[in-house]
């Protein structure tokens, strides 16, 4: 983390297009952080590809219905709905599942720990349903996906695979996602109109789930950091 999305996570009202560019920054920021996909050896682009996966495989649907469940405007729940219905009609985590088996990357439990602790804290933080920040958050997460599908795509390929779909898909679908995600938020934010959140509270699964991605990256070094 630097000391850049640190203080922009920091800020001013609540309007969605503040918000999404501090998003996209935050995203900028873990982008960068990443050594060219080139420098890996094995075992460290199979350990990125096996905790991405720990991570999503069984996480995504279960927040994007926390999301759901939060959700008290028909707008949002119309949206989210419509996005869990392609995430199970097309079963994103068996796409998932076989673009890592593809690249010889299928999580140990090694890896699993490496993510146990971050993950938990966003597990909590879906838990209390609350709408604006999950919805914050879930909207962070479909931008960072997408913009990261390259990236994944390349460690997997230079692990032998040409299995693509996952990245493919996930390339495409997710600027839709984000957009209808950025108008769930609005939706929810409008509710409450004279009590904005404040932008901490607002960015607190963002900052979780920050953690989380920075732990995918950086493997077992992070984990009990
Ligand atoms: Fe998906």
């Amino acid at each position: 983390m630097n000391s850049r999305s640190s203080v922009l996570l920091v800020l001013d009202g609540a309007q969605t297009g503040s918000i999404k560019a501090q998003l996209d920054q935050v995203t900028d920021d873990l982008l960068e952080s990443l050594p060219p996909a080139g420098s890996f050896c094995a075992s460290a682009r199979r350990g990125l590809i096996a905790r991405y996966s720990a991570v999503l495989e069984g996480n995504f649907i279960y927040w994007m219905t926390g999301a759901y469940l939060a959700a008290r405007s028909e707008e949002a729940q119309a949206i989210i709905m419509d996005n869990l219905l392609e995430e199970v009609r097309d079963s994103h985590p068996l796409m998932l599942r076989k673009f890592t088996m593809a690249a010889h990357a299928q999580p140990s439990a090694a890896d699993a720990l490496a993510v146990h602790a971050h993950l938990s804290s966003v597990r909590l933080f879906i838990g209390r349903l609350a709408a604006p920040p999950i919805l914050a958050m879930m909207a962070f997460f479909e931008s960072f996906i997408q913009r990261f599908m390259p990236y994944l795509e390349e460690l997997a390929q230079r692990q032998g695979s040409a299995e693509i779909e996952y990245t493919q898909v996930h390339g495409v679908c997710d600027v839709a996602h984000s957009e209808g995600l950025f108008r769930a938020l609005e939706a929810e934010l409008a509710l409450a109109p004279h009590s904005p959140e404040p932008t901490d509270s607002l960015f607190e699964g963002v900052h979780l789930l920050r953690a989380l991605i920075e732990s995918i990256f950086q493997g077992p070094s992070s984990a009990f950091a």
